[in-house]
């Protein structure tokens, strides 16, 4: 809060700022981080910029390599190669880099379950874990280069389990626990997983979840697995058991042995599959590799979050994200981090658990979604109030822009006026952080990511790749090519360059391909980035990204369905909501239960995320004359608006009429 007297300390550039709606970093937060004014991180991007590969070589020193890199990039675009030529192994990086110092005996894990149950796991002994999950992996046929599913709660067991696979050089595809089987299924059967590992059961909101179910099913039409590991937490009485099959977890590591050195990885050894939506129905695997991932994960914690020694580290995202893989994981372990998990739901049992969590266990820097903010605005002020949260000194925010009412009530309530937030933009597909402040460096504008970090060519373009005038809406596109980003689509790399690098570059004849983001952004008069949201056929749920085709696909397999058109409409909670125009198939009775038959159908069939919010039965969707459906109406109907701009294209205005009337409700 700003007083009369602290208004007074501040200097004339910080008020005019403040009253602008910008707000300078603290005085003693900038004191003690490692960029510590803005014209100091300014001038580090200018020179950053002009050789992004000097940057990113100086950058990579940080890390530990078994043989170092002959050449930092290799760009034949739109395929990239970093640091050529290590040899290098993130599991190595993120723990035995630190058993030698006084590290070793330092907590690298922290974590509680939804029941209060608690584990904490030194960098020792996480490392012992790993070491004997790492063997069992390999007694059990996996090799450098299979890939190994992932479908697991957040428990410490995840995390070894993501780190043995890289130690081994098994590239690791974990699937968000929320999805379903048949969603598990294709994302196994893509990546040609050889074994799974999962947990007989986790708590969500005090009731037992059963993913060793969902595995069994999956696993019916996924025929390249040979053998499920599972984590039996002893929750689930008599978990459904496939002799030859399934392996118990505990039992393989407690006869493993605990020395496993780490593989000797090239840099561009692949280190996971993410799947993600894009704008069809079928889902993405997104393939990163070792070293420049690991690079650019290290630096963007130890700068972004200005990461010290003592902080305990806490990013709310499940592993099942890339958020997960990067700032639960790998980001603060590489960089010898204590970091919290939490197994259950945010609100359970109260509204404060978050707080309480925050309050018992000192965390002291907080990265989580607006949707969640948004979720406990809803719920009222005397919920953190109840707490005394002063350990945080430190808040983030991911996954969609922050509304500005929304980053207000998380710098008030949460960070009590004293914590800079940190809003960062970023993609599966760019592996880590591309656009956000540093606390301690860059004033904050709520709503705004701010500016590209250093090493990062962002830019807002038109379609011909030229930069737009200030304040004008544009495509957000990556110009050179930067250490996280992504490889290829696993098995595609033609959708990989179709998807991405194909749409917009530089100007001129033979200009080179630029990396196209899927999103808009404006940049204003100071140059800081806007992030406008995607301009593709992908919807942003509470963070989550879906892709309107696969949610019309689960909805025409339903037998009663004939079509169906998704688009999103906003939401004051959830940021967009999936809104579904279903047309019925001949005889089909159009009430509310066939309506919520359909809704819990979608659920199933993908997740409970992508559950339409609305569904509406409609006896035709509006289409132009070749074909295509009507999106931007049917969009505007979603949001409740009137249908404005040209239909003259559409061919049946009366399927229009009766949607907007809603007759068919
Ligand atoms: C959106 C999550 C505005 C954006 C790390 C992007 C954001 C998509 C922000 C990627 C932000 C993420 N401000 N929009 N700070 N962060 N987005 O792959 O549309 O799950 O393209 O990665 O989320 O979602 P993904």
């Amino acid at each position: 809060m700003t007083t009369k007297n602290s208004r007074k300390k501040e200097s004339g550039i910080d008020v005019l700022l403040r009253e602008k709606g910008s707000y300078p970093p603290p005085k003693e937060f900038s004191r003690a981080s490692r960029v510590g004014s803005f014209s100091e991180l300014k001038k580090i991007r200018q020179g950053s910029l002009l050789n992004p590969e000097k940057f990113w070589n100086l950058a990579a020193q940080e890390l530990f390599w078994f043989k170092p890199w002959r050449k930092t990039l290799e760009w034949k675009p739109p395929f990239a190669k970093w640091f050529v030529g290590g040899k290098t192994n993130a599991c190595y990086n993120a723990l035995d880099r630190h058993l030698t110092g006084f590290r070793r005996h330092k907590a690298a894990l922290i974590w509680e379950g939804e029941n209060k149950e608690k584990r904490v796991l030194t960098y020792l002994q996480l490392h012992r874990e790993v070491c004997r999950a790492a063997n069992a992996l390999k007694n059990l046929g996996i090799q450098s280069g299979d890939r190994v599913a992932i479908y697991m709660p957040m428990i410490p067991e995840a995390v070894i389990a993501i780190l043995a696979c890289a130690r081994i050089g098994a590239p690791h595809n974990v699937v968000f626990a929320g999805f379903s089987a048949s969603a598990l299924s294709e994302r196994i059967q893509d990546a040609q997983a050889k074994l799974v590992i999962t947990a007989d059961g986790f708590f969500r909101k005090g009731l037992i979840v059963k993913p060793k179910d969902v595995v069994d099913e999956a696993l019916k039409s996924a025929p390249s697995v040979q053998k499920v590991l599972v984590v039996n937490r002893g929750i689930v009485e008599n978990t459904s058991w496939i002799e030859g099959r399934d392996v118990d977890w505990f039992e393989v590591l407690s006869e493993a042995s605990e020395n496993c050195p780490a593989a000797k990885l090239d840099s561009e050894h692949p280190l996971f599959i993410l799947y993600t939506s894009g704008s069809t129905g079928k889902p993405k695997g997104i393939l990163h590799t070792t070293g420049g991932y690991l690079v650019q994960a290290a630096w963007t914690t130890k700068y972004v979050f200005d990461l010290k020694d003592e902080d305990l580290f806490w990013c709310t995202a499940d592993i099942g994200w890339v958020t997960g893989h990067s700032y639960v994981v790998y980001g603060p372990l590489l960089n010898g981090a204590t970091i919290f998990m939490y197994e259950g739901a945010p609100m359970h049992p109260a509204p404060d658990r978050f707080w309480d969590m925050i309050e018992r266990h000192k965390i002291s820097v907080l990265y989580t979604a607006p949707t969640a903010i948004r979720a406990f605005m809803r719920l009222g002020e005397s919920w953190p109030q109840k707490h005394d949260l002063s350990s945080l000194r430190l808040l983030g925010s991911v996954g969609e822009p922050i509304n500005p009412e929304a980053w207000q009530w998380y710098h008030k309530n949460i960070g009590r006026g004293r914590c800079p937030i940190v809003d960062t933009w970023w993609q599966t597909e760019t592996g880590s952080i591309m656009i956000s402040p540093l606390p301690g460096a860059t004033p904050s504008k709520p709503g705004s990511a701010s500016l590209p970090l250093p090493g990062i060519d962002a830019e807002v373009v038109d379609r011909e790749g030229k930069p737009v005038s200030l304040g004008t809406g544009g495509y957000l596109v990556i110009r050179k090519p930067w250490p996280g980003m992504l490889r290829t689509i696993y098995g595609n790399p033609a959708r990989y360059k179709e998807q991405y690098f194909s749409q917009v570059r530089a100007p001129g004849k033979k200009g080179i391909p630029y990396y196209f983001t899927g999103d808009g952004a404006r940049k204003d008069k100071d140059g800081y980035f806007w992030i406008l949201g995607r301009i593709d056929d992908v919807l942003n749920v509470s963070g989550h990204r879906l892709s309107t085709m696969e949610i019309e696909s689960a909805l025409v397999s339903h037998p009663a369905v004939a079509e169906a058109a998704v688009v999103g409409r906003p939401d004051n909670l959830t940021g967009q909501a999936v809104s579904a125009f279903v047309t019925l198939k001949e005889g089909q009775n159009p009430d509310e239960s066939l309506k919520r038959e359909i809704s819990e159908y979608v659920g199933r069939t993908i997740s409970p995320i992508a559950k339409p919010a609305d569904l509406r039965f409609t006896p035709l969707l509006p289409k132009t004359r070749s074909g295509k459906i009507m999106r931007r109406l049917l969009r505007e109907i979603a949001a409740g608006g009137a249908v404005k701009g040209d239909i003259t294209t559409l061919e049946d205005l009366g399927a229009l009429e009766k949607l907007q009337s809603r007759e068919e409700d």
